[in-house]
């Protein structure tokens, strides 16, 4: 059978058409692979079987309650790697790999992702450098918060870092971008953020936006400073968290508003990164030992200097007693009022001898 992935606790390759195949005839496909006494007779059994699965009436396709899920071009690509083999000791450890795939899974630690059909998830992103051409802007996400960072980022940190069911905090919680990428994926999710305006949006567009799984997704008006967070959790029926996510202003560089708590109006880089300090001193106890917290921060020029505000925050959340696990670098996405002035800004960095900012970091921690 041939259906089109939607489930977000599916393995990925999440547009591409699935084979939902038939565990037992599967099986005993394998055990006939198995049996073949040369490499040549294992390659023309090879071909058979790829010949089966092309025809969506072969019981192979026969789906029932047991049935395994297989984004076509990974089995085929497993199956070409077992032909490529060139010993039959070779061949038969590919085979024992696709044999375990379908005794259930084996999940990568504090994620539903299953190692043990980790092709299959080909949009986890991995390396250190994040390219991403095209902001999500399926459902109820916008682009028009400006700040409000590309939805891809939570998509990512979740999936790979929490386990359905489990808890994402976002003290900076803007325009909802994290709660509404944590109700998809059915994870648990309590933003705080200070401006009423946006905390009354958000409940807009989560009242918006589908709610495919029985989690929680709320917005609290408040200052992250001094919110009772304990109180907040307990409220809502959790006293941890598995995920912290943390978008803060990038100090002043947009001014979210003109109330005095809020970061971006923070007088000094010192007293934001105090305020920064102060805030994951506060949410530290809140998340499980050995649990991600991620700062997202990009850096500032000024008075002709490039300040890297960036590693200084990462080294405020460090000083907290976490564990950096990754730096990552994200390209800045192009917003329509950013184009409108790339010209003027290459124009003022050729004239001005530096380089026009187009990243951003993404700067990975754990709880020790
Ligand atoms: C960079 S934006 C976060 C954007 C968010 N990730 C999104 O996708 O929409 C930072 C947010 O922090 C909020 N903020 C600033 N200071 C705050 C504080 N002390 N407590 C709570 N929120 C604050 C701002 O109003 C702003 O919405």
């Amino acid at each position: 059978m041939t259906e089109r992935s939607s489930s977000a606790q599916s393995p990925s390759h999440a547009d591409s058409p699935q084979w939902l195949l038939n565990r037992a005839e599967l099986t005993a496909v394998i055990a006939w692979l198995f049996a073949a006494p040369t490499p040549g007779e294992l390659r023309i059994r090879l071909e058979q079987v790829q010949q089966r699965l092309l025809d969506e009436h072969d019981p192979l396709h026969a789906a029932d309650d047991q049935a395994i899920r297989f984004t076509p071009e990974v089995l085929q690509a497993e199956l070409e790697q077992i032909a490529a083999a060139q010993t039959l000791e070779r061949a038969h450890y590919y085979l024992n790999r696709l044999q375990r795939s379908l005794d259930g899974p084996r999940f990568a630690p504090d994620s539903d992702i299953d190692l043990r059909r980790w092709k299959e998830y080909d949009d986890i992103l991995t390396d250190s450098l994040w390219l991403i051409e095209r902001r999500d802007g399926s459902g109820v996400h916008r682009a028009d918060y400006w700040g409000n960072f590309v939805p891809q980022i939570p998509h990512q940190f979740i999936r790979r870092y929490t386990r359905p069911g489990e808890w994402v905090l976002d003290p900076f919680a803007g325009s909802g971008t994290t709660l509404i990428e944590a109700r998809r994926l059915g994870r648990n999710a309590i933003g705080v953020e200070l401006q009423p305006a946006m905390v009354r949006h958000v409940e807009e567009l989560l009242a918006a936006e589908p709610t495919p799984h029985p989690t929680v997704a709320v917005i609290e008006q408040g200052d992250s400073l001094t919110v009772d967070f304990a109180d907040l959790l307990r409220r809502y029926g959790t006293s941890t968290v598995q995920l912290v996510l943390l978008h803060p202003p990038y100090h002043d560089i947009i001014r979210f508003s003109d109330d005095p708590r809020d970061l971006s109006n923070a007088p000094t880089v010192d007293e934001f990164l105090q305020r920064l300090t102060i805030l994951t001193e506060r949410i530290a106890g809140l998340l499980d030992h050995e649990r991600y917290l991620v700062l997202v921060i990009g850096d500032m020029y000024r008075h002709g200097e490039w300040y890297p505000l960036g590693f200084q925050a990462m080294e405020a959340v460090r000083s907290c007693g976490f564990r950096l696990k990754s730096i990552i670098v994200k390209n800045i996405t192009g917003t329509q009022g950013k184009r409108g002035s790339n010209e003027l800004w290459r124009y003022r960095a050729l004239a001005g001898g530096f380089y026009v900012f187009k990243h951003e970091y993404l700067f990975l921690f754990q709880r020790r």
